[in-house]
């Protein structure tokens, strides 16, 4: 089998990353993580990515001022050195434009921490719990030059309760996070998912292959 080649782009903590890493150590698994890139050189991932053997690059944004043209250039640069055929999305705060993006088109992938097409953006288990959902979540989904709005791949929901704060919400999604991050990198590696009309039909799969819903967190 072979495996595809993906590259992560981050600019954080990098625990998606790092989910994707442990996923991708499996050796059925269909896809290997060659290239971890951030947009911040102070990002944490850059070290776990190391720490695992895999090659790790900065291409650090403030150095091409507004110009996120030639940013995108050297970005895709060290994809195309790596010779990247998917990428993954996981935590990376830097919009790109619908020229890179459609580069890409079906080939990159990102999780947003919200059940979309609700919270579109930033701050969204604080805008959850403002709106009073009692459900909330996580999607994977392909990137499409509007932000947040590409076909949905996977998507896992958790409960929101009675007196939650921001961070234990945060951390309740990001354990779903966790899980449909791999899952979704893994139909798209196998050639399994495919776009209909904006959506995303998976060869093979029901309805539970692409949801998570986590009833419960114990309490
Ligand atoms: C995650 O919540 C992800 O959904 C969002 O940014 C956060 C990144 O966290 N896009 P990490 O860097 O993967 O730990």
């Amino acid at each position: 089998m072979s495996r595809k080649r993906v590259g992560i782009l981050i600019s954080g903590r990098g625990s998606n990353m790092a989910a994707l890493i442990e996923a991708a150590k499996v050796s059925d698994y269909p896809a290997e993580i060659v290239l971890v890139a951030s947009n911040r050189p102070d990002a944490g991932g850059l070290d776990t990515a190391r720490a695992a053997g895999i090659a790790a690059a900065t291409v650090d944004h403030t150095a091409y001022g507004k110009d996120r043209v030639a940013f995108e250039r050297a970005l895709q640069a060290v994809l195309d050195g790596h010779r990247v055929e998917l990428v993954c999305l996981a935590g990376f705060m830097r919009l790109l434009t619908a020229e890179f993006t459609n580069r890409w088109q079906q080939r990159m992938i990102n999780i947003h921490p919200a059940l979309l097409p609700a919270f579109k953006g930033l701050e969204t288990h604080r805008r959850a719990l403002e709106a009073g959902v009692k459900i909330h979540g996580a999607t994977v989904h392909f990137v499409v030059p509007e932000m947040d709005s590409g076909p949905i791949i996977a998507q896992g929901a958790v409960p929101v309760h009675d007196g939650d704060t921001e961070q234990a919400l945060a951390a309740r999604v990001l354990t779903v996070e966790h899980r449909i991050y791999p899952l979704a990198l893994g139909l798209v590696a196998e050639g399994r998912v495919r776009v209909e009309n904006g959506r995303c039909v998976i060869a093979g799969a029901g309805t539970t292959d692409t949801t998570l819903i986590v009833p419960d967190d114990g309490r």
